[in-house]
């Protein structure tokens, strides 16, 4: 018998790297696989996308995202305060837009006083040193639930546009930061770089959504927004096919070249292989949505006791960033940078 173990011993410490290479050496202590650690993740890299409504003193549940609610502006300007304290570098505002103010032509996304341009004036007032970040898209504004305009049963490419270009000068106007187009019409990165130049709008950064998939991860977003139970049909003339990797490529490419500062990749979890490929290639800050269908699967995995939260937050964050995430928009933006602060 023990000559036998020391045969197997023998065996096994023979094989070629064997033990000159024992990768658990490293892994042995914390302080030495933090010495070893090729990935941070940090409070720089987490952007908080929130829901913004009407009313004073308002939060309402959105149902399908524990833990998340739609604020009035009021409360909207506390919670960019707090974000601010936590030293999370940006925000993302979306509208809960009134349902009488849609309509087919999205008139009210180019209303000066609308619902996010009035957040965007009122946050920066009060908590100047945040960024904001502002959709350019138009579902939350259509009685359809598109992002674009239809014309003839279509969504009308360049008639949309006519419309995107107005949202953004007038959110640029507001005193948003960064514009993120998210509607996948072609060209609009171009005709909103040309158009904020012409308006002097020369400092405002475009983050183009320019790799956006036609997903089942946004329900718990148009929920949210109130869009969901609108949208007749699917994104799929606009959006991206899942199949798809290499147009992902070209996307990226033509937003480049048409002025994007930065680009996004969305969803975040399933398309890691794109993330990767896009920031090895372009080299440009790429952002990456863990949308809010990924907060919803891992919010009631937990709920139920399946997944332990902070594990599962933490990991999935890392791995977007070892995938080549500049930053991450998350729902958990709060709850992680509230956690990494208690670390420090
Ligand atoms: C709007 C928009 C969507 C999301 C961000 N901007 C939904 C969609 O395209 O249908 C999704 C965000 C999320 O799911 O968290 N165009």
């Amino acid at each position: 018998e023990r000559i036998k173990r020391a045969e197997e011993k023998q065996r096994v410490t023979s094989q070629p790297g064997f033990p000159a290479t024992r990768l658990r050496r490293t892994r042995m202590q914390d302080w030495s696989r933090r010495l070893v650690r090729e990935n941070h993740l940090g409070v720089d890299n987490l952007v908080w996308p929130f829901f913004v409504m009407e009313g004073d003193g308002v939060r309402q549940p959105v149902e399908s995202m524990p833990g998340v609610e739609r604020l009035s502006i009021d409360l909207a300007i506390q919670a960019a305060r707090e974000a601010a304290e936590l030293g999370l570098p940006a925000i993302a505002l979306f509208p809960y837009t009134e349902m009488g103010l849609r309509d087919a032509e999205a008139s009210e996304a180019c209303n000066p006083a609308n619902l996010i341009c009035r957040a965007v004036r009122a946050i920066k007032a009060e908590v100047p040193d945040i960024g904001i970040i502002c959709d350019v898209a138009l579902d939350p504004y259509t009685s359809h639930g598109h992002d674009g305009i239809i014309v003839d049963g279509e969504i009308d490419n360049d008639r949309s546009l006519e419309v995107l270009v107005r949202q953004a000068l007038v959110q640029a106007e507001a005193g948003c930061d960064i514009l993120a187009p998210s509607d996948m019409m072609d060209g609009r990165i171009g005709a909103m770089r040309t158009a904020l130049e012409d308006a002097g709008y020369i400092n405002t950064k475009l983050l183009s959504y320019a790799v956006k998939y036609a997903s089942g991860f946004y329900g718990p977003f148009r929920d949210a927004v109130g869009s969901g139970a609108m949208l007749k049909g699917d994104k799929q003339s606009y959006q991206m096919d899942p199949a798809n990797s290499e147009e992902a490529m070209r996307e990226v490419a033509l937003d480049i070249a048409e002025g994007a500062d930065m680009v996004m990749i969305k969803p975040g979890l399933p398309y890691l292989d794109v993330l990767y490929r896009v920031k090895k290639t372009f080299g440009i800050p790429t952002f990456a949505y863990q949308t809010s269908g990924e907060y919803a699967m891992l919010s009631v995995g937990v709920e139920n006791g399946c997944i332990d939260r902070n594990t599962a937050i933490m990991e999935t964050l890392m791995c977007y960033r070892r995938a080549g995430a500049d930053a991450i928009f998350t729902y958990f933006a709060r709850e992680v940078a509230e956690r990494l602060k208690a670390e420090d």
